[in-house]
């Protein structure tokens, strides 16, 4: 099939590479001409476990491409696909105007019958918003299907090639063919593409992520509660994710949950219930948890220095607001940082792949090491935020030698309290005994 894929930022490069690899003809386009210029210079714009190589081969072969011409683009296609932004807009609902003014242009190029897919995030009754943008000009047949996406990142390409479900909102037999078509290849084991109607697969993009959001800020109550009654909530999380109906996934207490997608999605739902003047008690919770869970630990590095950070000098590991990414939106370390140089530390970080992200915000605010052990040298504390695989088994008497103090906060819980008390280290994880 011949597609264009609007929009190359994380979605839209991860789906039109994916189904480029799946021997479509895929043309992505962008109005950011430098962008384009990288990719059609084979640079990534982003880093994604395994995505270069599928990139590669298929720009290689010629099945993906990449331009700023929308309309070249969009003649060709037989289905086009929005990967744009919608980014939160100062009430907390998503901004459609990136959207819906491709739409119209779409409305104005569109010559034969065409599918459009929105792929982007996008709140309920969307999907008629962009037909009535397209109808607007258009003067041939089209459908609109809602296609949420639901990758992760770190694992995008993973999640696209072998989706656990691909969810497909269409009122339209025709596009319903359509996107079976172009799906099937993905879900051969057996997983299901779930048809519905489009309001009902844009809540389900929202639901899942709130669910999945608030699944986190349970577990953070949990592990806030289990610090003050002496429990454990390693145990508790073994205890309970061993229950089917609860699953073992996704119960990791933490420093709250960040990114460019749950902060974003739960504000949204929110929005929308409040604009059907329903009181969504439950994400309002969810918000206010996630809040806080981001400053645990600059509190306990502040209670145990007696609220003096001034000639503390703090070490962080971890600065992307999960591994396997260079992606700082919404990452809690930002916020763990300013708090601590606003209370007088000197912070000094590593991250293996989000620095030059971190330099471009924070400026000189925090000094940036060459490797993890450099963050240490002369460290009063350190405190480990995200759990990069190269932060699960340090070299505990390097460390020691390294820093100051032994102290170590951990907001991951990467590792054994009895091990590292033992050792002589004071170890302060989340929702564990110290
Ligand atoms: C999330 C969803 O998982 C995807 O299904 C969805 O497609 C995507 O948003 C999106 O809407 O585009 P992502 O933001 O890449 O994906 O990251 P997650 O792996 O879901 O992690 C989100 C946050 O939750 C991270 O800050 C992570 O540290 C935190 N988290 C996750 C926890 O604190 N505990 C956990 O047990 C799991």
């Amino acid at each position: 099939m011949n597609l264009a894929v609007i929009g190359t930022g994380y979605v839209g490069l991860v789906s039109g590479t994916c189904f480029a690899e799946t021997g479509n003809q895929v043309i992505c386009v962008d109005n950011n001409a430098t962008k384009v210029a990288r990719l059609q210079n084979g640079e990534m714009p982003i880093y994604e476990p395994g995505l270069e190589v599928i990139f590669n081969r298929n720009t290689k072969q010629g099945r993906l491409t990449f331009t700023t011409d929308l309309e070249s683009a969009v003649k060709s296609a037989e289905v086009i696909f929005l990967a744009l932004p919608t980014p939160p807009g100062e009430d907390g609902s998503a901004d459609l105007s990136y959207v819906l003014g491709v739409a119209e242009q779409l409305g104005k190029i569109i010559d034969s019958y065409k599918v459009i897919v929105d792929k982007s995030t996008v709140p309920v009754g969307t999907a008629e918003k962009v037909h009535a943008a397209i109808a607007k000009n258009a003067k041939v047949e089209f459908d609109v299907v809602s296609n949420p996406e639901f990758l992760r990142e770190g694992v995008a390409v993973e999640d696209f090639l072998k989706p656990d479900r691909v969810v497909i909102g269409t009122s339209s037999d025709r596009a319903r063919e359509v996107m079976q078509r172009l799906y099937e290849p993905f879900v051969r084991q057996g997983n299901p593409i779930i048809f519905m109607d489009e309001r009902s697969a844009e809540m389900t993009k929202y639901a899942a992520n709130s669910y999945l959001a608030m699944r986190i800020s349970f577990m953070n109550e949990v592990a806030n509660l289990c610090e003050k009654v002496g429990a454990n909530v390693d145990h508790v999380r073994r205890g309970i994710g061993s229950d089917k109906r609860i699953g073992n996934r996704f119960l990791f207490p933490g420093v709250g949950y960040g990114g460019s997608c749950f902060p974003k999605d739960v504000q949204a739902l929110h929005k929308t219930a409040k604009e059907y003047n329903y009181d969504f008690r439950i994400i309002d919770s969810v918000m206010k948890v996630n809040h806080d869970q981001r400053f645990i630990l600059s509190k306990k590095i502040k209670e145990y220095f007696n609220n003096n950070l001034k000639d503390k000098k703090i070490a962080i590991w971890g600065l992307a607001f999960k591994p396997n990414t260079d992606d700082i939106r919404e990452a809690p370390a930002l916020y763990i940082i300013e708090e601590l140089v606003a209370a007088g530390a000197t912070v000094t970080a590593f991250d293996p792949e989000a620095m030059d992200n971190v330099r471009q915000v924070m400026g000189d605010k925090v000094a940036l090491t060459f490797g993890h052990y450099d963050a240490l040298h002369g460290a009063d504390a350190l405190a480990i935020i995200t759990e990069w695989s190269l932060f699960r088994t340090p070299d505990f008497n390097k460390m020691a030698q390294l820093m100051k103090s032994k102290v170590i906060f951990d907001g991951r819980n990467l590792y054994g309290v009895e091990t590292l008390a033992e050792a002589g280290w004071y170890y302060n994880s989340i929702g564990r005994p110290i």
